[in-house]
């Protein structure tokens, strides 16, 4: 597997911290199934990291059997959903690309495997065990020993648009100005960042405010991580949405780590979930049904052909309702990588990131777990909310357009008259179209959700439409 490199230095303050974007760009090597482990009777996700723990070299390349998974990466773009996710297939490695067989379970099926006992669990519940589990640093010294996200700071993994550039935080800027325009100017205007990391959006937004409207902001991280040192007081920090927000509730990079479950068509066609033990291993649990077994009729009806793969989105469903019904007045965003029902990938995105490397999808604490968002149907949830407006989906592109982020190089009379400034204005452009590059952040999508006022980023009057 090749090591992710950042994309391009435009700004980034990071220290060379890689990005997912590249993970992306540039395709990881690694293999795209499990590999048998006949020790265990089930299967550990293999790719590049075989080698490293001495496998068989049984993975077997998703493009092998024609068909694909989403990009990996916490990139992805519209026309470029090439396989280079890591999730592991339920297989017994030998019938790659064909279906694979069942093997069978140590207690029998589950409904959703949480019953499963020896160590296995459904997705949602190991990923959660994984990112969110245990004790966090907040809970005094020594106790260090919580999920992922609770010890590690994403920047430190992989970069966000947040860190790419602090041109999106101007962007984001723009956008709470214009809604506050909307609401009337409230003498609280509230800014709630869903999943915030370490706050980094939230001071880049202070910062690029106008003191006239900052200081009337209500800033409040929303993060299941503990508070970092040396954030301003005045930004709250909170384990859920305050209720009764006016103003906006913005969500980068969110959604995509809510866990969720994952099944799996067997020989039959039969949609099974998937099961996984902490090192990876996988196999098929109980058959889908009930509301789950809705959910993937609606939302990602494609999955059926043995072996095919599909990550329910409910989870999310529900967290973002959640969220929208938060806000009272004023806007609420949702920013990530998506696919819509019809470009479901046939094998799924689940994936993991650790060091800026793409890795295997193992719920060990070790690394990130992350899936495409399934945003239509998030949109309609968060719709579904009462007082909830149209929601609005449109690409990162479209939207940091809209909120005047220009990618265009300045022009080169200004390196004669103003070399310094010209230099500014490259570095700008750079990073604007880095942000803005459809093949990478700008193939983000935004999902739009007014709430008792009208969006402002509905389209222009030049008639530019970017529909769901
Ligand atoms: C990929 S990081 C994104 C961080 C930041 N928004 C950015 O764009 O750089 C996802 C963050 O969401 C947080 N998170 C996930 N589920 C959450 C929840 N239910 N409530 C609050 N934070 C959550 C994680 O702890 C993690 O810090």
């Amino acid at each position: 597997m090749r090591r992710v490199r950042p994309v391009c230095g435009t700004g980034s303050d990071l220290g060379g911290v890689p990005s997912r974007l590249s993970a992306r760009t540039v395709p990881p090597v690694r293999g795209e199934r499990c590999e048998t482990d006949d020790r265990a009777g089930g299967v550990a996700p293999g790719g590049g990291r075989a080698g490293a723990r001495g496998g068989s070299g049984a993975t077997v390349d998703a493009e092998r059997d024609g068909r694909t998974r989403a990009p990996g990466g916490r990139v992805r773009a519209p026309g470029a959903r090439h396989g280079t996710a890591t999730g592991g297939r339920v297989t017994d490695g030998a019938s790659a690309g064909g279906p694979a067989e069942e093997r069978p379970t140590e207690n029998g099926p589950t409904e959703n495997g949480a019953a499963a006992g020896g160590g296995w669990a459904g997705w949602r519940e190991a990923a959660e065990r994984a990112l969110y589990g245990g004790a966090s640093a907040s809970d005094g010294p020594g106790t260090d020993t919580g999920g992922f996200f609770l010890r590690e700071a994403p920047a430190a993994h992989f970069r966000t648009a947040v860190h790419a550039s602090p041109l999106f935080a101007t962007a984001v800027a723009e956008l709470l100005l214009r809604l506050d325009e909307a609401l009337g100017r409230p003498p609280v205007l509230d800014l709630v960042d869903v999943g915030a990391g370490r706050g980094e959006l939230l001071a880049g937004v202070l910062a690029a405010l106008p003191p006239r409207v900052a200081d009337r902001v209500r800033p409040c991280a929303v993060e299941r991580a503990a508070r970092p040192a040396g954030l301003p007081d005045r930004v709250a920090w909170s384990a859920a949405p305050p209720a009764g927000i006016t103003g906006l509730l913005f969500a980068n990079e969110w959604l995509d780590n809510v866990p969720l479950d994952v099944v799996e068509s067997d020989g039959t066609g039969q949609l099974r979930h998937v099961l996984v033990r902490a090192d990876g291993r996988e196999r098929r649990g109980g058959p889908v049904g009930g509301e789950d077994a809705a959910w993937l009729r609606r939302w990602w009806p494609s999955c059926g052909s043995p072996g095919e793969r599909a990550e329910i989105g409910l989870t999310r469903d529900a967290a973002w309702a959640g969220a929208v019904a938060t806000v009272r007045r004023g806007l609420a965003v949702a920013v990530d990588y998506s696919h819509a029902r019809t470009t479901r990938p046939p094998l799924g995105s689940l994936t993991g990131y650790r060091d800026g490397r793409q890795v295997a999808p193992v719920p060990d604490g070790g690394c990130d777990l992350t899936a495409h968002v399934a945003m239509d149907a998030c949109a309609a949830a968060g719709a579904a909310v009462p007082g909830a407006g149209a929601p609005l989906l449109l690409t990162q592109r479209t939207a940091l357009r809209r909120l005047g982020t220009d990618g265009r190089r300045p022009p080169l009379e200004l390196a004669r008259t103003d070399p310094a400034g010209y230099l500014r204005a490259l570095a700008r452009a750079g990073e604007a179209a880095e942000l803005t590059d459809p093949a990478g952040f700008g193939g983000f999508e935004w999902l739009v959700q007014p709430v008792g006022v009208p969006s402002p980023l509905a389209a222009g009057p030049t008639g530019e439409t970017d529909p769901a």
